[in-house]
């Protein structure tokens, strides 16, 4: 059991035991991280992160200089997704942005009814027990898309917000999102792309045409997509681009900014300016070609995938690649005790990878034989 030391140590004693301790985390520099949606800053923002560890945007008249990254941290990204919208807020992660998102539709609606695609990620759950709103889960298509008809029967006199995914956790599809915009002409639509934010704008422009959606915000009220994935940023940092400027605001008297919108108060923002490092260094060309890598990565698991026997669940549409499997528990168990994190799918059960910029061909190869053994 740690006590609160009564004295203080030297250095040199805790720095040996904060070593010791971060000897057992794994790093994505190892390769042997295949199931995480997050992976190595690029180096600038790395260098960028430590220089700004005191900045709180949720007191910001203190840090105007991080105001300013901020700023354009948002223009530059609305800039990427492109469409019309009236307000961004810097979020801990979707997590933040969904909740955000639920509450205003609750608040703008009166009404508590949620409409989710089945693929939805928990962090639902979790928005809608603290909002006291309802879940109604929806059913998916035979590619795991959400069902639209099957929405545009259950939206009535009660929903206060639809939700659709650009980007699902267990294997990276996208939902219909322009099909279910067309029926939320009344009703508050929110789209998280917390994955897919930063993949999307890229495979398009790679031609992967099928796979993609134009994110004009027609009918979309509220956006959500993290940087500290695909974006390459350090965490934590979400976006969330929304509609109309966000009824949420509560008064912050004692500070020096007037209002908090975020649920957070002090607010880590180091990521932001290391987030506008990252976003300069790469340049929409390093994000294509990231993302070209990946996708090319997820065809090579695969197909060697396919020679140990393993068949995807889908077609992969960006990188994230799950592979069908009855009791997936077992096997990632063993592979962690192997020193591999990979991950799993619930629905339908099975293995899944997320082909991350720190995985390459050689550590496929090395975590294949493994899995193989
Ligand atoms: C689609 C989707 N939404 C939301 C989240 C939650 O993101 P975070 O854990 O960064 O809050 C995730 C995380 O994996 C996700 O995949």
């Amino acid at each position: 059991m740690a006590t609160f030391p009564e004295k203080g140590r030297t250095e040199k004693e805790i720095l040996k035991e904060i070593n010791e301790a971060k000897k057992l985390d794994l790093d994505f520099s190892s390769g042997k991280i295949l199931g995480s949606m997050c992976t190595e800053p690029s180096h600038i923002g790395k260098k960028v992160h430590q220089m700004f560890l005191e900045s709180n945007l949720g007191n910001p008249g203190l840090y105007q200089g991080t105001k300013n990254i901020e700023r354009k941290v948002h223009e530059a990204v609305g800039s990427l997704i492109g469409g019309e919208y009236d307000e961004v807020l810097s979020v801990g992660g979707a997590t933040e942005g969904n909740i955000i998102a639920l509450w205003r539709a609750r608040n703008v609606s009166g009404k508590r009814k949620v409409l989710l695609p089945e693929s939805a990620h928990f962090s639902f759950q979790k928005a809608c027990n603290l909002l006291d709103m309802e879940s109604v889960y929806i059913p998916l298509d035979d590619e795991y898309r959400v069902d639209v008809s099957a929405i545009k029967d259950e939206i009535d006199g009660d929903t206060a917000a639809v939700v659709g995914i650009a980007g699902t956790t267990e294997l990276g599809q996208i939902d219909p999102i322009d099909e279910i915009a067309e029926l939320c002409d009344d009703i508050f639509f929110h789209v998280d792309a917390a994955f897919g934010g930063f993949v999307i704008p890229f495979l398009k422009e790679l031609g992967y045409q099928e796979s993609c959606y134009n994110f004009e915000f027609k009918n979309i009220d509220t956006y959500v997509l993290d940087p500290h994935k695909m974006g390459m940023s350090t965490i934590p940092l979400g976006l969330m681009f929304s509609k109309e400027g966000s009824p949420l605001s509560i008064e912050s008297p004692y500070l020096t900014g007037k209002d908090q919108k975020t649920i957070r108060g002090t607010r880590a923002s180091a990521s932001i300016p290391a987030f506008w490092a990252t976003l300069n260094y790469l340049g929409k060309e390093g994000y294509r070609e990231i993302v070209k890598v990946c996708m090319n990565n997820t065809r090579y698991l695969i197909e060697k995938m396919g020679d140990i026997g393993f068949k995807p669940i889908i077609d992969p549409v960006m990188n994230i690649a799950s592979f069908h499997l009855e009791g997936p528990k077992r096997i990632v168990e063993g592979m962690a005790k192997e020193g591999f994190n990979i991950s799993r799918t619930v629905n339908p059960p099975g293995l899944r990878f997320v082909i991350m910029p720190h995985v390459s061909k050689t550590s496929i190869d090395e975590m294949i034989k493994v899995l193989g053994e």
